[in-house]
């Protein structure tokens, strides 16, 4: 078999920022449902700072990055939608995006339309699919209809300006938090109809002040263990938490029995990653989010590059919530 070399960013234990290091691998060819694909671009997600610490535990060493687009240089005897050439772009297990070759399965791995350049396919994948299942797979009781108040926390980073454009592409009346004045004013630039900086202002006290009591159909938290409480308080009578990360922290267990009184409301913990367990669910919503992209309602951006070997930086930028919009890495 020939073997091609790459760069890649390796962890042999789990830990800090400092376990990220730049190594140099052999890659093969792929097997009968694989590609090999040449990056252009690499996403960064927060999942990685949680397969970096173990919270999301993978066997060791492990190559982290679960997001990239470039060129596929060769396809495996069964795969049907890819051929040699093709520009990509693609979010998927197992990790391992963070380096310039790579082989990987084929069925996350979509063709990226000529007009979606290689980082704003890197940018967008991950984060743009899963708010793609948020908004239009993970709904409440009679689903959300325009005119409907969302609450969606950390509104400003990647995945949440993303959301908030679509949102109010949907006509949903986006309520976003953020932790400083600056990201609430970027969440509103983006199409949030409120935003609430929860570093100062107490969350729950004003969603109820602007949806007139009534609190919210969804909260999409990713924010986990800080935000969850008060969270649940902000939802209206069937409402839907949607718990979809724990940037601050796992959320910690809870019993059943509290949902009742606060108005027999909904609890779901979502990944993307059951939403994109086959070819045709990951290719029709990566279709809705190209559609949504290129008309221009979505925007990509992409506040922060750092080429692949400063990927210690770019880490230690998200954890110390630093970044807004979507980060690259750059090859
Ligand atoms: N389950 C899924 O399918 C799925 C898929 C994609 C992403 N996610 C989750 O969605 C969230 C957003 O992902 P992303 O990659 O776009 O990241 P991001 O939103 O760009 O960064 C995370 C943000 O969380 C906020 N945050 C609140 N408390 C924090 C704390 N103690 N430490 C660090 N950050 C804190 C920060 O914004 P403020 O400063 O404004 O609070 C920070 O910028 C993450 O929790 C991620 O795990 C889940």
């Amino acid at each position: 078999m020939s073997m091609h070399p790459s760069r890649a960013i390796h962890i042999e234990q789990f830990g800090g920022p400092e376990q990220l290091k730049l190594v140099h691998v052999q890659v093969g060819e792929p097997g009968p449902a694989e590609v090999r694909i040449r990056h252009h671009a690499v996403g960064l997600n927060f999942i990685d700072v949680y397969q970096r610490t173990g919270l999301y535990p993978n066997p060791l060493p492990l190559q982290l990055g679960m997001e990239g687009a470039g060129i596929v240089e060769a396809v495996g005897a069964e795969v049907q939608h890819l051929q040699a050439g093709d520009r990509v772009a693609y979010a998927s297990n197992p990790p391992g995006s963070y380096c310039d070759l790579r082989v990987l399965p084929a069925k996350c791995v979509c063709r990226l339309p000529d007009a979606i350049t290689f980082e704003t396919g890197a940018a967008m994948m991950l984060k743009g699919l899963t708010a793609q299942y948020l908004l239009k797979r993970t709904l409440p009781q009679g689903g959300l209809n325009p005119g409907d108040f969302v609450l969606f926390h950390a509104a400003a980073g990647g995945v949440g300006l993303i959301a908030c454009q679509w949102a109010k592409a949907l006509g949903l009346r986006l309520i976003g938090t953020a932790g400083s004045d600056a990201k609430c004013e970027l969440a509103l630039a983006h199409g949030a109809e409120h935003a609430i900086n929860y570093a100062k202002d107490d969350f729950l006290a004003r969603v109820k002040e602007i949806t007139a009591g009534k609190g919210v159909k969804v909260v999409y938290d990713s924010v986990g263990k800080d935000t969850w409480d008060k969270s649940l308080d902000c939802l209206a009578p069937f409402g839907l938490m949607a718990s979809f990360g724990n940037a601050s922290g796992p959320v910690a267990p809870f019993a059943p029995g509290i949902l009742g009184p606060k108005g027999s409301v909904y609890v779901t913990r979502q990944t993307l990653f059951t939403h994109i367990a086959t070819r045709e669910s990951t290719q029709s919503m990566a279709d809705d989010l190209f559609s949504v992209v290129m008309s221009g309602q979505v925007q990509i951006r992409i506040d922060q590059r750092y080429p692949l070997e400063r990927v210690q930086q770019a880490h230690q930028a998200l954890e110390a919530r630093q970044t807004t919009g979507c980060t690259v890495l750059t090859l």
